[in-house]
């Protein structure tokens, strides 16, 4: 039975074209991942080559999972638990499997949501230059929940969750999604300002350096795999989405060009958000460089100083982080959206009670990942000498969506073989990048994932280090 998730509650085809298609995939692809992950990513991983690494990657690699995955909906005409099995038998458990990355990522999505919505309250009651003035501090004293209730992260956390199960009960992701998409542009040009304060701030020219120029003393394994792991999370694939999103749009709209699309948006928002944070790193360290492997609080102990500097950069600062909080609960909708579609298509629920049965389930382990930096039992407590968060993003986009890809180019380029694609895409136009499709899901991407599997196993047991 096909999900009925976040474009789904609709007949199929409800896309209006195109245009439609690439909105609602955009929609889904652009949030946290973009914003918050992107820029801490290569900031760790070596700057310039991160982002070297990471387009390579998204032209070649994320382009041909990306058409594979939306010509595999848009053929069977299925959400991934059945478009699998409906082209193999025997790779039916791959959309299962796919299945339970939204359910691990969702409950920390939400809570750095939360984080983000804490930011905004603060800025929007006139708060940035006091958080500025000791940005760690303050930031650190947050996410340890050390602090009085309103400034720990659990509350906020759960605002988020609400907010985003609310839109899921009551089916308005619609209207949110009408709304980001109209707020998704300004977004763009508010990045842009704020990216240029950010590299005309004086000792931020090194910051720019370090971003743009590619370093290839820090190239290494680990820059591969962080870079993919951040493709398949920033864009949405390798965990069946982009399979639902392909089983609703039409025969005749142009495949190839709107994965181009999609995937350009999805790229320059986040190379804005590097451009935004790395430089200010810089300018605002001193030239520390070790401030650059702050990790997930990257984004929050920079841009205040960022705005602190900038005239109106309170309100600025507000207007920014309500524009990330739009971002990601269009995000969290439609991975909330997902994972709920699945419970009740198996357990036969209703919509209703399987929202809130996923809500509770995403509060728990959720809950994990809010106190899991601070020092408390659960902060106690590092799977693999990571807090829970790191863990589960670990788990996810390092090890469960790299199997799903394999295999994924296993079915496609070995079992069914790759005109099951190509004959999908010329169905709306001439399949301009065939060639190197062809080559990518047979070939380079398979050898690719396999290698970053091994080395992210040896990684995790202390083998290897990441890039810096
Ligand atoms: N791609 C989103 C981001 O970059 O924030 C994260 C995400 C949203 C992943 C929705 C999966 C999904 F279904």
């Amino acid at each position: 039975m096909p999900q009925k998730g976040f474009v789904m509650k609709k007949q199929r085809s409800s896309f209006t074209g195109q245009i439609g298609f690439v909105l609602a995939a955009a929609g889904s692809a652009v949030g946290l991942g973009n914003i918050w992950r992107f820029p801490y990513l290569a900031a760790q991983c070596g700057g310039g080559i991160f982002l070297l690494v990471y387009i390579i990657l998204a032209v070649t690699f994320g382009f041909a999972l990306m058409l594979a995955e939306v010509a595999i909906g848009r053929k069977t005409r299925l959400s991934s638990i059945g478009a699998y099995g409906k082209l193999d038998r025997r790779f039916s458990p791959l959309g299962l499997v796919g299945s339970a990355v939204p359910a691990i990522i969702v409950p920390y999505y939400c809570v750095i949501g939360g984080w983000v919505t804490k930011y905004f309250f603060e800025f929007a009651r006139g708060r940035c230059h006091e958080i500025a003035a000791d940005a760690d501090g303050y930031f650190d004293g947050f996410i340890t929940a050390s602090a009085r209730f309103l400034d720990n992260p659990m509350p906020w956390f759960l605002i988020f969750l609400l907010l985003t199960a609310i839109c899921v009960l009551a089916g308005v992701d619609k209207g949110i999604e009408k709304v980001s998409t109209f707020l998704m542009p300004v977004l763009v040009v508010l990045s842009i300002v704020v990216a240029f304060f950010s590299v005309t701030r004086p000792g931020a020219l090194e910051g720019v350096k370090y971003y743009l120029l590619p370093d290839f003393s820090h190239f290494s394994a680990m820059t591969v795999l962080a870079a993919m792991g951040q493709l398949f999370y920033s864009m949405s694939i390798a965990m069946g989405i982009m399979i639902t999103y392909g089983s609703y749009m039409k025969k005749e709209d142009d495949l190839e060009r709107s994965i181009g699309q999609i995937e350009l948006f999805d790229t320059a928002i986040a190379f804005l958000a590097g451009l935004m944070i790395i430089p200010a790193v810089f300018a605002f360290s001193g030239g520390d460089e070790s401030a650059l492997g702050k990790g997930p609080g990257l984004m929050f102990v920079t841009l205040p100083r960022v705005f602190a500097d900038m005239e109106l950069g309170g309100l600025i600062g507000t207007l920014f982080f309500l524009l990330v909080l739009f971002a990601a609960l269009t995000s969290a909708i439609s991975l909330l959206e997902t994972v709920v579609s699945i419970v009740d298509d198996k357990a036969h629920w209703g919509r209703q009670r399987s929202t809130i049965a996923v809500t509770v389930f995403v509060f728990a382990l959720g809950s994990l990942s809010c106190y899991g930096y601070g020092s408390g039992i659960i902060g106690a407590i590092k799977p693999f000498g990571m807090a829970f968060l790191d863990f589960f993003d670990f788990l996810s986009n390092s090890v469960i969506m790299p199997i799903v890809a394999f295999f994924t180019c296993i079915l496609i380029g070995w079992v069914t073989g790759t005109n099951i694609v190509s004959d999908e895409v010329e169905l709306s136009g001439p399949f301009r990048r065939k060639h190197l499709f062809e080559l990518m899901i047979k070939w380079i991407a398979p050898i690719c994932l396999v290698a970053v599997l091994v080395s992210s196993v040896l990684e995790n047991l202390g083998y290897l280090r990441y890039g810096r």
